[in-house]
């Protein structure tokens, strides 16, 4: 599902990304991790389209990324969520309205919108905070509507950059089991960490950047997560 090879990305003098080669197959969970600055969210970023590699490329469900046009790319991004590092939520709006944002970019009805953003904002535990704006919730109630926003469009892939960053322990694990959920319904995710409390005992794939390159990749102990769906 996401294929990477030789893939390298540089910012100026500052090398991201050196010649990572990768295979992500569908329905997989992966994490990735390794020190600050290894290149983890410039990863996601590239996977995302909203980075372009300096040499190599990828293949997203077999799309080739670096020829893809502008308008295919915006559709492609319809089926991939995005958990970002600081949540980027729009403060001006309510909770709700940070949610439902992603489905009215797509243009679907609003009698689903409603319904799908109320769904979602159940799946995450926010159902008494949908009237509230985002400067008024704890950072993990953010970090919640930010999760919920990238999974409320159902992608097929879910990438998270750091999703528990500055979370407590319980909150920790209380996100990792949103994530589970969310890969069990068949999603393939990608979350990006330095946490160890994640880390510790997962059985699922771990990947290690350093320096931009492949220091690590330990296997999957449990299968591809669950349901059949349909190719982008
Ligand atoms: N927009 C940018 N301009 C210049 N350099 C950048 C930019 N984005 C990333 N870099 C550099 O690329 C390298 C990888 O950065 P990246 O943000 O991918 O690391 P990271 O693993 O996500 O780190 P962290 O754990 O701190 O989030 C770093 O050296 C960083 O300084
Ligand atoms: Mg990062």
């Amino acid at each position: 599902m996401i294929q990477l090879f030789d893939l390298s990305k540089n910012f100026g003098p500052n090398v991201a990304l050196n010649n990572v080669n990768l295979r992500i197959h569908r329905g997989e969970f992966v994490f990735v991790t390794g020190p600050s600055g290894a290149g983890k969210t410039t990863l996601l970023r590239l996977i995302f389209g909203s980075e372009k590699p300096a040499s190599g490329y990828l293949l997203i469900n077999s799309i080739n990324l670096n020829r893809i046009s502008r308008s295919k790319l915006d559709l492609l991004r319809r089926k991939i969520g995005f958990v970002f590092q600081d949540f980027k939520l729009l403060s001006k709006k309510t909770v709700f309205e940070n949610v439902a944002i992603a489905l009215e970019v797509m243009g679907l009805r609003p009698r689903f919108i409603r319904k799908k953003t109320h769904q979602t904002l159940r799946l995450v535990g926010l159902s008494h905070k949908e009237k509230a704006y985002p400067l008024s919730l704890s950072g993990g109630e953010q970090q919640r509507v930010a999760i919920a926003r990238a999974v409320v469009k159902d992608p097929l892939i879910l990438l998270a950059d750091e999703p528990t960053g500055n979370l407590d322990p319980q909150l920790t694990m209380e996100i990792m089991e949103l994530f589970r959920g969310i890969h069990r319904r068949g999603t393939t995710v990608v979350v990006a960490t330095h946490s160890r409390e994640l880390l510790k005992d997962t059985d699922f794939r771990v990947i290690v950047l350093h320096n931009g390159k492949i220091s690590g990749d330990t296997p999957s102990r449990v299968p591809a997560g669950g349901a059949d769906r349909s190719n982008i």
